[in-house]
Formats: C-alpha cells, sequence, structure tokens
C-alpha cells in the first residue's frame, strides 16, 4: 500500500519507534527492502536519491516502485532522498513518488525557508509529504563535499522557526552524524543534549540522515572475500535507541545496504568462480541486504507496527 510520511510518522513519534528509510537504485535492493519489511510486518520508506534516479531512469525506478508498494499490504512511501530543487520535487511529483525531501539545507536560512515552502505549496496540493533539512552532516552530500570542520549542528530555535515556517511534514536535523561508511574518527558520538532541545520545541517529526550502523560483521564479511574496507564505522545501536527514544522518527540508511551488496556480489563470485549467471550472483546480493534491513528495522523498533 502506497502511503505518505503523514501516514506513518506521526504514529511513529507517538509509538516511541522509528521508520527506516533505505535507499535503492535497482529491483533487487527495492525486493529486498519490501521482503524485510513485509516479513517484519513493518512500515517503510523506499527513498531514490537524484543520483539513483539518474542511473535509472525517473520512469523506470518510479514504476517498477509504486508497482510492488501497491502489491504489498504493508504501508511503503516512495521518497526522494536529497532533492536540490524544486523542478527535481515536481518531477518525483509528476512520476507518482508520493514524499519528497527538499534539502536547501546548503543556502542561507531564509533562501532555505523559501525554496522548502515552495516545495511544500505544491506538494500539499498532491497529497505529497515533504522533508526538509536544516543544519549540515559532515561528510558526502550527493555533489556537495561539506568538511568535518564545517559542519554545523541544527539550532533549536532555527528549528523551531524553520517547521512554523515552512509547514514541512519532516525535519532533518543535524546532531552529529555524518553519510558514508568512515563516520567518526574517534568513539561515536551523537549530540543527543540538542536533539532534545530541538524535540521539546518542534513537533514535525524529525529526521536523522547518516544513520548507517556499519556493523564489524558486515564490513568482515566484505573483507573475509577480498574486500579493503578498513576502519570503517558507523552509528552504534545504541546511539540509534538513543536517538529515537529523542524524537528521531524516521532513519536514513543507505551505506548498510551498500556493504551487504558487496558483501553478497564478492562471496558469490568467490566460492563461484565459473559462474556467470546475473541473477545467481545478484541474488545472493539481494540475500545479504535483506538481512541488513531486517536487522535495523528490529534496531529502529518498528517491527509489527504495519
Ligand atoms: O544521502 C546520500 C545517499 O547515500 C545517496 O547517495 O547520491 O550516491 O545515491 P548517492
Ligand atoms: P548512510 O550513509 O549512513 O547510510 O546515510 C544515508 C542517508 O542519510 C541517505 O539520505
Ligand atoms: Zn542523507
Amino acid at each position: 500500500m502506497l502511503v505518505n510520511l503523514n501516514d506513518i510518522l506521526p504514529k511513529a513519534r507517538k509509538g516511541g519507534y522509528a521508520v527506516g528509510a533505505f535507499n535503492t537504485s535497482n529491483l533487487e535492493i527495492t525486493q529486498a527492502i519490501l521482503e524485510a519489511a513485509e516479513e517484519l510486518r513493518s512500515p517503510v520508506i523506499v527513498a531514490t536519491s537524484e543520483k539513483a534516479i539518474r542511473y535509472a531512469g525517473i520512469a523506470n525506478i518510479s514504476q517498477m516502485i509504486t508497482g510492488m508498494a501497491r502489491r504489498t499490504k504493508i504501508p511503503v512511501v516512495l521518497h526522494l532522498d536529497h532533492g536540490k530543487s524544486y523542478e527535481l520535487c515536481r518531477e518525483c511529483i509528476r512520476h507518482g513518488y508520493t514524499s519528497v525531501m527538499i534539502d536547501a539545507s546548503n543556502l542561507p536560512f531564509k533562501e532555505n525557508v523559501k525554496l522548502t515552502r515552495r516545495v511544500v505549496r505544491f506538494a500539499q496540493k498532491k497529497r505529497v509529504s515533504v522533508e526538509a533539512e536544516i543544519g549540515r552532516l559532515a561528510g558526502i552530500e550527493d555533489d556537495l563535499n561539506v568538511k568535518d570542520s564545517q559542519a554545523i549542528y541544527t539550532d533549536s530555535d532555527e528549528a523551531r522557526r524553520f517547521a512554523e515556517d515552512t509547514g514541512c511534514d519532516a525535519l532533518a536535523v543535524a546532531i552529529g552524524t555524518s553519510h558514508g561508511a568512515y563516520k567518526f574518527k574517534g568513539r561515536p558520538k551523537l549530540r543527543i543534549d540538542i536533539l532534545k532541545e530541538i524535540a521539546g520545541l518542534v513537533k514535525t517529526p524529525l529526521v536523522l540522515h547518516g544513520a548507517s550502523g556499519v556493523k564489524s560483521r558486515w564490513i568482515n564479511h566484505v573483507n573475509r572475500y577480498g574486500g579493503t574496507m578498513e576502519q570503517a564505522r558507523g552509528v552504534p545501536d545504541a546511539l540509534i535507541h538513543q536517538a529515537v527514544e529523542n524524537g528521531i522518527t524516521k532513519v536514513n540508511t543507505d551505506t548498510d545496504l551498500r556493504i551487504g551488496f558487496t558483501a553478497g556480489v564478492r562471496e558469490y563470485l568467490t566460492n563461484h568462480p565459473s559462474d556467470f549467471d546475473p541473477r545467481k550472483i545478484i541474488a545472493q546480493a539481494r540475500k545479504r541486504i535483506t538481512d541488513v534491513v531486517l536487522d535495523r528495522i528490529e534496531v529502529f523498533g518498528s517491527r509489527n507496527r504495519a
């Protein structure tokens, strides 16, 4: 069943759990996400970035996911991740996305508000939910490279004004995570104090980006079959729990699925060096991704919430 963020996130906030947003760019990753969500009877957000849309083609990816979503009983949101322009958000809505993110977090506050409001006005008419972002994540956001030193945590008062002025349906905040597999140099740390402050002032559901767990057993799996992913470090489950307890209701995960994919492909090819059937290779990747998504859904607490 195809739904938007407003159908699932307010319930998550009340229930004290979060819903996972998982990035996809092809058939098998999407199948893995939906299979795991169905098995655990969890609502789920299937997200595509601008690059994923460019890779797959907007008509192909949107028709595939909306079709799969309509054929399942669990609530599924088709969401644009980190949309950088009004035009892309509009294009996604035209193609059946039920939710879009306008990420103008690199613009000054006033311009971020203005662009977000413009997207909200258009999306509301189409019953599409809108996520926006305020603050900056360290690391790489699409083509934008934000150095660690420039990471800016979200200011709680700005977040309150932003939510009121834009009417967005979900708000991504910066509390110390970053995108990718190499998130922390030392001990993983999140600014739960800042999150608490924001959650006290803002009723809009809050979103945590860059939330992959990058578990060592997944990294070891990749490295056992020839990978060289040294010193990758993600957000530990305990910190995800703390974030969810303190108001995060949407948790974005891409890197963990990429690691699962890579582990599956490496494992299959190492164990079957003479095989050359793409379906067999990619089926093993799909299996590994399913295991990763099952793990994340349990951590977010959305099992049996469909
Ligand atoms: O937030 C970033 C996501 O991991 C998407 O990455 O732009 O390479 O598809 P991508
Ligand atoms: P990770 O790189 O931690 O998986 O974050 C993904 C994300 O935030 C997508 O928007
Ligand atoms: Zn993100």
